[in-house]
């Protein structure tokens, strides 16, 4: 399976890139060492010194450069070496390592694995609810040990609430709910509504509705690629009128760390206008779902990439039913911008990945 290289994925939490540590992180099967410059600038190098192979994030930042911790070549934000301690001091002009494109948005550093000189041709997918200007936003990650794409699957699906967490996220309501699905323009989208659904008492208690009251609640999915999905979960006691509904929003990034393994990072954004209760909520909604996505969902991506090995997914014959048309959707979505992309070769981003940008602020089942 290869990965859709030109695309822009999270490598990590603003917050875990500072300044005076370098932070390696591998991303679609590169080592990849993330720093801070003197200007505070997000700096993304190949985490490997082409000289002896030493792993740069083991070094140290001088003067905004990345010193190697064998023998001290440093290379700067570019990925030239900008100072060799040795002989006449000349810089070898094979003394380089690859530099990515980063940008800095949502509480997120994102990296583009894919050409350079393309990155500029495509903006950055939009999270408005985790700009910290106008939002609280609370944030959690998980390394999951399986592919990305059964990730994917099964935020897509959100039925496996009531088999996978009963006792924390779901209900018997799940597998009954209403389902919709649509794709638009290569965004897929995917919406399960319950009625009277007696709720959790961690999803009651986030959405104010009362212990022992039924609610009805809609679960709205929304995936576009490589793998960056918003939910949005709507809930109102169901004898309630409609503009007593509460809507929790959080975003949901996947990026390979390798084939069989995922960088899964997820966060929460409110209005600043709800005050304190909002900045106790979204951080309440990150732990509290934290337990649920370590200790139900992880156990079961892991034991799903044990079965599965090294097979290919199609080549397994995975029965379809009604509740994976979105999943499905988001597959055959991937494998055909790889497969363009790959076509493509050096001519660069496919016409289909620029056609999805230019389009992204289509707004699908709203
Ligand atoms: S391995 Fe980096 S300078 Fe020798
Ligand atoms: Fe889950």
């Amino acid at each position: 399976m290869a990965f859709l290289h030109n695309a822009w994925y999270v490598a990590a939490f603003s917050k875990e890139v500072t300044a005076g540590s370098p932070f390696s992180r591998t991303l679609l099967d590169r080592p990849v060492v993330l720093y801070r410059d003197e200007h505070g600038a997000v700096v993304a190098l190949d985490d490997r010194c082409p000289h002896r192979f030493a792993p740069l994030s083991h070094g140290r930042v001088i003067d905004g450069a990345l010193e190697c911790p064998y023998h001290g070549l440093r290379f700067g934000a570019t990925g030239n070496c900008v100072f060799n301690p040795h002989g006449d001091g000349k810089l070898p002009s094979a003394a380089a390592v690859r530099r990515y494109p980063t940008r800095e948005r949502y509480g997120a550093v994102w990296i583009w694995p894919g050409k350079p000189e393309l990155a500029d041709r495509v903006p950055l997918r939009d999270f408005p609810f985790l700009d910290p200007d106008h939002y609280f936003t609370s944030e959690g990650y998980l390394l999951t040990q399986a592919n990305y794409q059964l990730s994917a699957d099964n935020l897509l699906d959100l039925s496996h609430f009531q088999y996978l967490h009963p006792n924390t996220l779901g209900s018997d309501a799940m597998a009954r709910a209403t389902l919709r699905h649509a794709d638009d323009n290569d965004k897929v989208w995917v919406c399960r509504q319950t009625s009277a659904e007696l709720l959790q008492p961690f999803v009651a208690q986030a959405f104010n509705v009362a212990p022992g009251k039924r609610a009805d609640r809609g679960l709205d999915v929304r995936w576009e690629p490589p793998g960056l999905l918003t939910i949005i979960v709507r809930v109102r006691e169901t004898d309630a009128p409609l503009e007593a509904t509460r809507v929790g929003i959080s975003a949901h990034w996947l990026t390979p760390e390798t084939e069989a393994s995922t960088h899964y990072f997820f966060a929460f954004g409110l209005p600043r206008e709800m005050g304190e209760a909002g900045a106790a909520l979204v951080q309440n909604s990150v732990e509290g779902l934290m337990a649920p996505f370590r200790d139900e969902d992880l156990p079961m991506l892991e034991a799903q990439q044990r079965a599965i090995g090294a097979r290919e997914f199609w080549a397994m014959r995975p029965v379809m039913l009604s509740i994976d048309a979105g999943a499905i959707r988001a597959r055959r979505i991937m494998e055909r911008l790889i497969a363009n992309e790959s076509a493509a070769g050096d001519a660069g981003v496919s016409d289909v990945l620029q056609r999805v940008v230019v389009r992204a602020d289509v707004e699908v089942g709203q």
